[in-house]
Formats: structure tokens, C-alpha cells, sequence
């Protein structure tokens, strides 16, 4: 596959899919822009070879087919603008008359990004008619939507039928393939996954795709109490989902089995309601009071999972151990960032990737430190499940 940067896109409008499906607070105010950061040395590099671009990206998930205010991208293409230092040409229009006349009026190195590509009921269904019509656009494709490549749809994958020779991936997108396949094709050992989040549902067939990979599955946060019952010990109200006992027991078999070392809390802080000023009880046990919660990992867990960290060479981080939004509860998750950093200063290579690390890695200021920040939260799931991504086997074919 033609990396972008062996290609000159000089006099070419570019359709470009990104994944810029940010968070926003009630004003529409970007919150975290780390998917738009990652997205510029794309966006860079075809504008400096003097390309137009015509950017396509969804945000949130529409539901009423049409325009709906709420879901607009205009707050992002107006961020763009902003940073770009030049303007962006946008309409909230789906009349596809009006962006095709717009697009065609584009000069090398204009910007055009097209409103909420889910506004299109056509998108999700991976539709091919609309897909033709939005190739219709430009003259080459480029994905670099790496957060949206789990999903077939009409400008993540079957668009690509239309440039069989001209598709390619973004950088972003190369970046993140690269370093997956890093971890899971050949990783240097001891290889730790820390495994968090509150649900084990969402992470069993991550779980089942790692343990033949894995040297150390270190598993805390909300998914750990079902793990903790399971074994029979008392969780008093922490979340648990009771229907996935039997495989957690079944997880752990197999990590015995496959000779693989599991790490599971040995001390809880405990809270007496879900919030941040709530009583706060140490339990240094997994024998947790009626009425209490499991909150954050106790210090004996956040010791034996360091040390686990630091003796790894490769190291993958999804979910926290702990209701680290909760500065109270925040502890066991900064210090396992601090860890994970420190083991890469020592030489490991670091991934983490899922919404709830990220922020953590970037709240605790060690993001600079992890060798490799993922993009996409279900989508590296899924690529750590094992699957095919819809979005780049488009590309591959
Ligand atoms: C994400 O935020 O994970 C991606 O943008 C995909 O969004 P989706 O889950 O709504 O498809």
C-alpha cells in the first residue's frame, strides 16, 4: 500500500474521511482535540502539496435522518478554521447540488468540510449509490479515520470502490496500523496488558484474543468485581454483571491454562455513594461492606501492578482501574499512568488506547511519555479482538 507521503497530490481535490467525533461541553466547545491534532500531518502534507481538500466526518449518532442542530459539525469545521489559519468552506446544506457546485469551485489548497456525513441515513447503511455520489466530489481518497474504521459505511469503506487505484491511508491511520500490528505480531516480552473499565462484557473477546499473546493480564476497575464475586468474595454494592460470572471464572482458566500471569485487586477504597464527596472506607481486602462500592484501586493493587508495569517491555493500557473522573477516586488510575510512563522511559513500547485512558494519560500529564496513543476506542477494541476493520481491509483490497 502507497503511503501518502510517496504520492504528490499537487492540483488534486482530495475526499478526505477523518474522524473528528470530539468531545464538546454544553457550548459546543471542544474539550479534547487530540483526534484533530493527530489528523494534521494529513492534512498538512496534501495541503503543502497543493491539494483541495473536501473533508468528510460524522460526529455523534443521528438518529432522525436530516439536518439536527445539535449534531452539527460546525463547531468543528469552525475549530479547523481556527487552526489552519484559513478558511473553511462549509455549508450546513445537504442539498448535494449546492456541496457539488462548492466542491468544484475549489482551489489547490481550499478546505471544504461537508456537514455531518450521518446526517445521511444513506451513511450507515454503507450505501453504494451514495457513495458513488460522494467519489463524485473529488478525485482521490484518502482515510484517516482510524476512530471510525469498525464501521462499514459509505465514506469509511464503500467509497473506496470507487478509487482503485487512488485510496489510500492517512497518516494517522498508517501510524495506528503500524503500531498495532507492532504489538500484536511480534511484541518484545514480558508483554503486560492492563485491562480496566467498568464492564467485562466489553472487553471479553479482547480478553480471549490477548491471552495467547500476553505474558501479564493485569484486570482492575468496575470489571473486576464481577471477577471478585465470581470468586466468591463480598463486593457489597459495586457494579457487577452477575450474567458474566461463569466467563469470568472461564477468563481465568484459560489465563492458568496458557500459563499467563492474572492480576486482579487485592485492596479497595470504597465509597458510600457515586460522587466525588462521598464517605470513603479502605478496604485492604476484596471483602467489600454492605453499602459500599468499590471505587479505586488500594494501594497494595497499585504496588503489585507497578511492579508488573515496570519489569515489561511491551505494555498495552484500555480502561482505568478506578472512577479516576472522580479526583478522589483518581489515584490508582494516575499512578498506573505514572507506571506505564516510567516504563517507557525505561525502554518498554507503551499503548493506550479507549476514550477513559487517554483522558487519563492526558490529565496526569504523561501523554508525552506513552510510546503510542490510539485514536479509536471500539476500534482498536476491535482490532484487539482480533477482527478485520471494515475501514482498512477498503483500503487493502
Ligand atoms: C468513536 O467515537 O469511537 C468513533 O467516532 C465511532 O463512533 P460510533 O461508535 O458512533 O460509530
Amino acid at each position: 500500500m502507497k503511503s501518502i507521503n510517496d504520492v504528490s497530490f499537487s492540483g488534486r481535490k482530495v475526499l478526505l474521511r477523518v474522524d473528528f467525533n470530539v468531545p464538546v461541553d454544553e457550548n459546543k466547545n471542544i474539550t479534547d482535540d487530540t483526534r484533530i491534532r493527530e489528523a494534521m500531518p494529513t492534512i498538512d502534507k496534501l495541503l503543502g502539496d497543493g491539494a483541495a481538500l473536501i473533508i468528510m466526518a460524522h460526529f455523534g449518532r443521528p438518529k432522525k435522518g436530516g439536518f439536527e442542530a445539535d449534531l452539527s459539525l460546525k463547531p468543528v469545521a469552525d475549530y479547523l478554521s481556527r487552526i489552519l489559519d484559513k478558511k473553511v468552506v462549509f455549508t450546513q446544506s445537504l442539498d448535494f447540488g449546492e456541496i457539488s457546485s462548492l466542491a468544484s469551485a475549489l482551489k489547490p489548497g481550499d478546505v471544504m468540510m461537508l456537514e455531518n456525513i450521518r446526517f445521511y441515513p444513506e451513511e450507515t447503511k454503507g450505501d453504494e449509490a451514495f457513495a458513488r455520489k460522494l467519489s463524485q466530489l473529488g478525485d482521490c481518497y484518502v482515510n484517516d479515520a482510524f476512530g471510525a474504521a469498525h464501521r462499514e459505511h459509505a465514506s469509511t469503506a464503500t467509497i473506496a470502490r470507487f478509487f482503485p487505484n487512488d485510496r489510500y491511508f492517512g497518516l494517522l491511520m498508517e501510524n495506528e496500523v503500524r503500531n498495532l500490528n507492532k504489538l500484536m505480531q511480534n511484541p518484545q516480552r514480558p508483554f503486560t496488558a492492563i485491562i480496566g473499565g467498568s464492564k467485562i462484557s466489553s472487553k471479553i473477546d479482547v480478553i480471549k484474543n490477548l491471552l495467547p499473546l500476553v505474558d501479564n493480564l493485569v484486570i482492575g476497575g468496575g470489571m473486576s468485581y464481577t471477577f471478585a464475586k465470581a470468586e466468591g468474595k463480598a463486593i457489597g454494592r459495586s457494579i457487577c454483571e452477575d450474567d458474566k460470572m461463569d466467563i469470568a471464572l472461564e477468563l481465568k482458566a484459560a489465563a492458568k491454562a496458557k500459563g499467563v500471569n492474572l492480576y486482579l485487586p487485592v485492596d479497595i477504597v470504597a465509597g458510600d455513594s457515586f460522587s466525588n464527596d462521598c464517605n470513603v472506607k479502605y478496604c485492604p481486602q476484596v471483602d467489600i461492606p454492605d453499602g459500599w462500592e468499590g471505587m479505586d484501586a488500594g494501594e497494595k493493587t497499585v504496588k503489585l501492578f507497578t511492579d508488573v508495569i515496570m519489569n515489561s517491555k511491551t505494555i498495552l493500557w484500555n480502561g482505568p482501574v478506578g472512577v479516576f473522573e472522580f479526583e478522589t477516586f483518581a489515584k490508582g488510575t494516575d499512578a498506573i499512568a505514572k507506571a506505564v510512563a516510567e516504563a517507557t522511559d525505561k525502554g518498554a513500547f507503551s499503548a493506550v488506547g479507549g476514550g477513559d485512558s487517554v483522558s487519563a494519560v492526558n490529565k496526569s500529564g504523561f501523554a508525552e511519555r506513552i510510546s503510542y496513543i490510539s485514536t479509536g476506542g471500539g476500534a482498536m477494541l476491535e482490532f484487539l479482538e482480533g477482527k478485520v476493520l471494515p475501514g482498512i481491509k477498503a483500503i487493502m483490497d
